[in-house]
């Protein structure tokens, strides 16, 4: 325990000592003049009881020697009686009240009246300057008549001693008992807080709240708490990951990461796509970075953490750039890691990348009204090209124990594969596209085996929470797993993997940065390719040719526009760049004619001589070439049917330095659910995406300010070097708790054999 922790404790203690000390010193002042008057109550009655007595032994004798006016045997009787240490004086009244006899102790005050009390204590009790007396008057016969009284005096200054004595006692009771209560409070409060911190503590590092080392949590008393505590970590998740300085996530702080948490452990990433392509170029060899999401996210990533990279290779090139191990340094200007690649055969990549992966898992996942197709020659690629990955993961793992960042839906069933292989390492796989409900994801026929491999994880990631509900539910749903959904993991074939979500995002500072021309430079050479006016109002869409990505939506929505607002014919042009991608496909084969039919017909509708509003560029552009484009723009529209994120809309969002154009977003992206200040849209109701692409296209300029302003700050603080430390970290945390655990069983064993 630390000492700032042992300060909050005591503070904790004092909570509760503080009222405890007030209200016990008010007890006992109350309490003391009750049992004052108590224990008077109960002397006087002693001493009444005490002067009858005396004078039952003393009034027969008295009785005679009165009679006989015996004065001197009445002075001894007196006096011998006085020996009783707490009479204090005797006396002898006549039936007329005179005073006959007395000892010389008798206070002359008293006389014979009154002869009962005149203290406010009590009828009996008397207060004279000697003190507090007792006087009690007894009647003396002479046969039936009464010849006079015996007036019996009582010291009571013991009582007042004793009075004394008995409040002493009682404020040492008092403060005896308040010492003890309060040390046991101390002891108490400071064994829970220790509890609270503990437990608390063991949230903050995402243990799960039933098994630590396979024990019981110790913090019972946390769990009522743990849940809400939990919902409220995961809200503030990325939060606590933040570099202590609230700095921007940067490569540094992820090799940081990698150096000081992960102890400089192996990285190892794995993908379908590589990225980087050579591509045949005539006699010279190109090289292509592809247009896909994964690659942007990881490539920095990559770059900071040096390591490997596992990827298909799929360049014409390709083999001509490897060594005799398939590896090759990049990034070619600037080699900073390794990419190996996995060579596939033609059948192998038709039925496992196009086949099971792009007919069956994207269309299952996506919810985007294509229908999945399944066959089985597909999936029984699918799950011997899974096999291959595994296999080069175990050729290229140094350790026993890498980290393994495993990715996408092409490559399910390689979690599980690599455990088999690589019982200890820590496998991360993020799932970069959306996971349907359990309903949807169940009509595929091999939805168990699929489970089973991801289940292989150390870490499941998905872009948001809603994703990772959806696939802790199908779980729930299809296998037999034991499901924590406090701590969101899912323990299965005696191996826990936990299910987390890490929005993906792209390097912070953008990758052009140093290198791109002003924006209105940008502008002016967008608009001179394109052939366009200076006041020509510009949008741009920027995707793969997918059907997924909503574009035909988006053209409609567009020619709506139109339609509602015809100043705008002329004036207006919108650019949509939609990189080839899996064109082997019918399905997109068929969507690339319907897009280029459709543009065709919108450009046909309201073209004038020199002017079409739909510029629909189906080819690769490298990306300082769209970033130009970005930056050229007056408005960037995205309106996925269902997407896992999207980072074409972050990617707009970096390049606007000069905090100008709007972003229109479909609503069914994963980015919609952390840039609320685009135009937020569903894609599906054209008349609504018309309308928020020309509030787009009219916003004025302190309005777009405000909102790229706000959409700039979170992209910078969510980056992509955040996404990848989260995930490492979470990483870290688990790895040295295997490792601790594995300690502690090691430590058991040996143990038990030298016991034996
Ligand atoms: O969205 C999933 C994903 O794998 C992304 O990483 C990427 O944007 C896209 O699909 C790439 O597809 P492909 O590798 O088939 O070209």
């Amino acid at each position: 325990m630390s000492a700032q922790d042992r300060i909050r404790s005591l503070r904790l203690s004092m909570r509760f000592i503080a009222p405890l000390v007030v209200t016990l010193a008010v007890l006992g002042y109350a309490l003391l003049p009750v049992v004052d008057r108590l224990t008077l109550r109960w002397w006087v009655n002693d001493l009444d009881t005490r002067s009858q007595l005396v004078a039952n032994t003393l009034e027969d004798q008295l009785a005679q020697l009165v009679q006989q006016g015996a004065t001197a045997k009445i002075n001894t009787l007196f006096n011998r009686a006085l020996q009783d240490q707490r009479l204090y004086a005797l006396a002898f009244c006549d039936e007329k009240g005179k005073l006959r006899y007395e000892t010389a102790t008798y206070p002359q005050s008293l006389r014979c009246q009154p002869l009962s009390g005149t203290g406010a204590d009590s009828p009996s009790v008397v207060h004279l300057p000697q003190g507090p007396l007792h006087v009690v008057a007894h009647p003396i016969y002479q046969g039936s008549d009464q010849i006079g009284s015996l007036v019996l005096v009582h010291d009571m200054s013991f009582v007042e001693r004793r009075s004394a004595d008995t409040r002493r006692y009682l404020i040492g009771l008092f403060v005896v008992l308040g010492v003890i209560i309060s040390l046991v409070t101390v002891f108490i409060a400071h064994l829970s807080w220790r509890g609270w911190i503990a437990g608390a503590r063991s949230l903050l590092r995402g243990e799960g709240i039933l098994q630590r080392f396979g024990q019981r949590e110790s913090s019972e008393d946390v769990h009522p708490l743990a849940s809400d505590l939990r919902a409220l970590l995961r809200d503030l998740d990325m939060s606590r990951r933040i570099p202590e300085d609230g700095a921007t996530w940067s490569p540094e702080m992820l090799r940081g990461v990698l150096r000081d948490k992960l102890l400089g452990d192996e990285i190892l990433v794995v993908s379908n796509r590589e990225p980087f392509i050579h591509v045949h170029r005539g006699e010279a060899i190109a090289v292509q970075r592809p247009a896909s999401g994964l690659v942007t996210a990881l490539e920095p990533v990559m770059r900071a953490c040096s390591g490997t990279w596992i990827a298909h290779g799929s360049g014409d090139a390709d083999h001509d750039t490897v060594d005799a191990k398939d590896r090759v340094r990049v990034p070619p200007d600037k080699p900073s890691y390794t990419l190996r690649r996995v060579w596939l055969t033609e059948e192998e990549e038709r039925g496992y990348y196009e086949g099971f992966a792009n007919e069956g898992l994207w269309p299952l996942c996506h919810i985007a009204h294509v229908r999945p197709v399944f066959r089985s020659r597909d999936w029984e690629e699918y799950v011997s090209v899974n096999r291959r990955f595994a296999e080069a993961v175990r050729a290229e793992a140094r350790t026993e124990d890498p980290v393994v960042l495993a990715q996408d839906y092409h490559l399910a069933l390689l979690p599980r594969l690599i455990r088999e292989r690589l019982p200890k390492a820590t496998i991360i796989t993020f799932w970069h596209i959306p996971w349907p409900n359990s309903e949807s994801f169940g009509i595929c026929p091999w939805r168990e085996a699929l489970l089973d491999g991801l289940l292989g994880s150390t870490i499941l990631g998905f872009h948001t929470r809603f994703h990772c509900q959806n696939f802790v539910e199908t779980v729930d749903r299809y296998l037999e797993a034991r499901i924590e959904r406090e701590s969101s993991t899912i323990s299965y074939g005696g191996r826990l993997t936990r299910v987390e979500h890490y929005p993906i995002s792209i390097q912070w500072p953008p990758e052009w940065v140093d290198t791109q021309l002003p924006v209105p430079l940008c502008r002016a050479k967008v608009l001179r390719v394109e052939k366009l006016a200076d006041d020509v109002l510009l949008g741009v869409g920027v995707d793969r040719c997918d059907y997924t990505k909503g574009i035909l939506e988006r053209l409609s929505a567009i020619e709506r526009m139109l339609e509602l607002h015809s100043e705008l014919i002329g004036r207006f042009v919108f650019v949509q760049i939609a990189a080839p991608s899996r064109s082997s496909l019918e399905e997109y084969q068929n969507f690339e004619g319907r897009l280029r039919s459709l543009a065709a017909r919108i450009n046909a509708r309201f073209g004038r001589e020199g002017w079409e509003p739909i510029r629909l560029k189906v080819e690769h552009h490298p990306s300082h070439i769209v970033n130009e484009y970005y930056r050229a723009a007056d408005m960037c529209v995205v309106t996925s049917l269902h997407d896992g994120m999207n980072l074409v809309a972050k990617e707009f969002i970096a390049s606007r330095d000069d905090e100008r154009g709007v972003l229109v977003l479909s609503q069914f992206t994963g980015a919609a659910r952390e840039l609320h200040d685009a135009l937020l849209v569903n894609p599906y109701h054209s008349e609504q995406c018309a309308h928020a692409i020309y509030r787009a296209l009219t916003m004025p300029a302190d309005e777009q300010r405000l909102r790229m302003r706000s959409m700039r700050r979170l992209v910078q603080e969510f980056n992509v070097y955040r996404w990848a430390g989260a995930m490492l970290l979470d990483a870290a945390r688990l790895r040295q708790r295997q490792r601790v655990s594995e300690r502690i069983k090691e430590h058991g064993r040996t143990t038990d054999a030298v016991k034996a």
